[in-house]
C-alpha cells in the first residue's frame, strides 16, 4: 500500500514556486539570470512596520494569541474594510491567517468536499484548483479571453453554474494576468449569483491597493449587499505593503464560516505569528499615503514593459489594469524555432527556452490555465526590467518564423 496519501497525490508544487528556487539554483552556479517569475513586491517593508515588529518583541508580545487573531488586529481589519471599502464588519466576522493563503485554504477546507465544484476563472492563481483538490472537490476551470480583457462573462458564468456549484473564486486585480473587474462589472457577475443561492463567493482581493490609471477598486460585498451572507471577502499585507515574509492575511465573512475556520487553524497552525499581527496592526492602522507613490513605480514599470513586449516581435500584450503581472500572447510564435533551434510548440517549451538562451525567468501560462501565454512579474528594477526586456526582444528577434515547424496549437484547458 502506498505511503502517501491519496489526498497529496492530487495536489502539485506551486509552478511559480518551483521556478523562483529554479531561478536561485542557476544563479548559485554562476548562471547570468534575471528572474521575473516571483510574485513579491521588491520595496523594503516601510520602517514605521519594523519598528513597530521590535517593539512588540521587546514588549513581550511574543506568546501565543487567540487562534484567529488578536482583538486590537481584528478590530484594525473591521476598520479597514469600513474606510476603504464601504463595509461593515464585526470582528467576530474576521480571520486572520498566516497569509492569505491559509485564509483561502481554510475555507476552501471547510466548506468543500467530494462532489462539489468551484468555478475558477480562467487564468487563474496557481494555488486554487490544488486547494479544492485537496479538500476532494472539483475545479471547474472557467476560460477568460483576452478580448475581453481576461474577464469572465455573466453569460460564460451563468453556463458554468451546477446544482454542485458551491463557490466562485473572483480574483480582482488578477494574478496573473492583472486583469480587475470594475463595480459595473462585478455586479453584472453577482446579478448572476443572485438566481443561484447555492454559491458563495470568494473574492480574493490581495491586489487592491495595485490598480492604476485611476482605476476604482471595488469588491463583491460592497457592490451587491444583497450577497454579503456568502462572500468571503479575502485580503491581507504581503502584497499591499511589501510584507510577503511576515504571513499575515484576512478573511470577513459570516460568522459560521468564520467558525469553521477559526477551528481548523485550531488544529493547524494555531494563531499567525504574534510578532507579525503586530507588525501588520502598524500596517493597517498607520499612514496610508506612501501607497501612492508605490503605485506610480508600479505603473511607471508596467509602461515599461507593456511597451518593451509589444516591441517583440510574436509577442502581443494587452494592458493590465493592476497587480504587478503582465500576461502576454505567444500564439504568432507557436510553430516558430528559438535561436537555438527549438520548436516553440507551446509556452512551456518558450519560458524555458528564454531561460536557457536568453536567461530570463518567466512562467508559462498553461501553470495559470490559459495557453499561449506567459506571466512576467514586474517587481523588479527599472535597470533590471530594461535589462530583460532587451534580451526578450533580441530571443523574438533571433527566432526562425518559417517555416512553422508545428500546426499552432489552441488555448489548453485544464
Ligand atoms: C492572487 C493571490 N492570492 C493570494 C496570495 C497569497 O498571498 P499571501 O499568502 O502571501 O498573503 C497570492 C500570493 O502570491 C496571490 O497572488
Amino acid at each position: 500500500m502506498p505511503f502517501l496519501s491519496k489526498a497529496v497525490s492530487r495536489i502539485k508544487p506551486s509552478p511559480t514556486v518551483a521556478m523562483t528556487g529554479r531561478v536561485a539554483a542557476l544563479q548559485a552556479e554562476g548562471r547570468d539570470i534575471i528572474g521575473l517569475s516571483a510574485g513579491e513586491p521588491d520595496f523594503d517593508t516601510p520602517a514605521h512596520i519594523r519598528e513597530a515588529a521590535k517593539a512588540a518583541i521587546d514588549a513581550g508580545h511574543t506568546r501565543y494569541t487567540a487562534v484567529d487573531g488578536m482583538a486590537s488586529l481584528k478590530q484594525a481589519i473591521c476598520q479597514k474594510f469600513a474606510r476603504e471599502n464601504g463595509l461593515d464588519y464585526t470582528p467576530d466576522q474576521i480571520s486572520v491567517g498566516t497569509g492569505g493563503k491559509q485564509i483561502l485554504f481554510n475555507a476552501l477546507l471547510a466548506s468543500v468536499g467530494p462532489g462539489d465544484e468551484v468555478i475558477i476563472p480562467a487564468p487563474y492563481w496557481v494555488s486554487y484548483p490544488d486547494i479544492v483538490a485537496l479538500a476532494g472537490g472539483t475545479p471547474v476551470i472557467l476560460p477568460s479571453r483576452a478580448e475581453d480583457g481576461f474577464r469572465i462573462t455573466p453569460d460564460a458564468l451563468r453556463r458554468a453554474i451546477t446544482p454542485q456549484t458551491k463557490w466562485l473564486i473572483l480574483n480582482s486585480p488578477s494574478n496573473p494576468s492583472g486583469a480587475a473587474y470594475d463595480a459595473e462589472q462585478l455586479r453584472a457577475l453577482c446579478a448572476v449569483l443572485l438566481d443561484h443561492p447555492q454559491v458563495w463567493v470568494l473574492a480574493d482581493d490581495i491586489y487592491e491597493h495595485l490598480c492604476f490609471d485611476g482605476f476604482r477598486f471595488a469588491t463583491p460585498a460592497q457592490v451587491e449587499p444583497r450577497l454579503r451572507d456568502r462572500v468571503l471577502t479575502m485580503n491581507g499585507v504581503s502584497k499591499a505593503y511589501a510584507m510577503t515574509g511576515w504571513r499575515i492575511g484576512y478573511g470577513a465573512g459570516p460568522v459560521e464560516l468564520i467558525r469553521a475556520m477559526a477551528k481548523l487553524q485550531s488544529q493547524s497552525t494555531s494563531n499567525p505569528s504574534t510578532i507579525s499581527q503586530h507588525a501588520a496592526l502598524a500596517a493597517l492602522s498607520g499612514p496610508q499615503e506612501f501607497l501612492q507613490g508605490w503605485r506610480d513605480d508600479f505603473q511607471a514599470r508596467r509602461d515599461l514593459v507593456v511597451a518593451g513586449l509589444n516591441d517583440c516581435p510574436g509577442i502581443d500584450c494587452p494592458v493590465p489594469q493592476g497587480a504587478f503581472y503582465v500576461y502576454p500572447s505567444i500564439r504568432a510564435m507557436i510553430g516558430w524555432r528559438s535561436p537555438a533551434g527549438t520548436p516553440i510548440t507551446d509556452d512551456e517549451v518558450f519560458a524555458n527556452a528564454l531561460l536557457d538562451e536568453a536567461g530570463v525567468a518567466v512562467v508559462f501560462g498553461a501553470a495559470f490555465g490559459l495557453s499561449p501565454h506567459f506571466r512576467i512579474s514586474y517587481a523588479a528594477s527599472t535597470d533590471t526590467l530594461t535589462e530583460a526586456l532587451r534580451r526578450i526582444r533580441a530571443f523574438c528577434e533571433g527566432c526562425d518564423a518559417s517555416p512553422r515547424a508545428t500546426a499552432p496549437s489552441s488555448p489548453r484547458r485544464r
